[in-house]
């Protein structure tokens, strides 16, 4: 797995991850999240890792439900960080089957987000799949193959959410 990131401070956190690597995954109880929700809260990470006691959550902090999982070494040790810029830079020879991107994209314009898409393109193997968060232009790559959309509702009432959108390369 490679994760690409253009901020030093994550790329240097990546590389040098803290063994064992504990995720530490708080949920604010009064948020009414779906059960649906909760119930990936309360599995996640069980296929990287094994759950362990969290952190003291401060007494001010009522409603505050904490878990905690540590990864699995050999999972921390095979991820590589790449410093690159999704935007204006590609890398040579990378031949991705599944690339992820949520609330990264969001952070662009239009034109941005339709130059990031072209550079995705180019990173990923024929048949590979591109995954992000939210709406994208219509104006993609030719390369890149629109799949579909999703909204995905993680509260009863509809305020949090994602709207998944799939990819595929040509
Ligand atoms: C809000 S975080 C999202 C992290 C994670 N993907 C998630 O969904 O929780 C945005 C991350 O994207 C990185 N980022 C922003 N613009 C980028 C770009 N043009 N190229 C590569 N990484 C970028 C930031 O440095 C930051 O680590």
């Amino acid at each position: 797995m490679v994760c690409l990131d253009l901020n030093p401070a994550v790329i240097a956190h990546l590389r040098n991850l803290p063994l064992p690597y504990v995720i530490q995954l708080p949920r604010d109880e009064s948020a009414s999240w779906t059960p649906e929700a909760v119930a990936y809260w309360r599995n996640f990470g069980g296929l990287i890792g094994s759950d362990v006691p969290p952190l003291a959550v401060p007494a001010k902090l009522r409603g505050l439900a904490l878990r905690a999982v540590a990864v699995a070494a050999r999972h921390c040790e095979s991820l590589e960080a790449l410093d690159l810029n999704i935007v204006t830079q590609t890398l040579e020879g990378a031949a991705f089957d599944l690339i992820v991107a949520t609330n990264i994209l969001v952070y662009y314009s239009r034109f941005e987000q339709a130059i990031a898409m072209a550079g995705i393109a180019r990173l990923m193997s024929p048949g590979a799949v591109f995954i992000a968060n939210h709406a994208l232009p219509a104006q993609r790559p030719a390369a890149l193959e629109y799949l579909g959309r999703r909204s995905v509702s993680y509260s009863a009432q509809g305020a949090y959410g994602d709207e998944v959108v799939v990819y595929r390369r040509k």
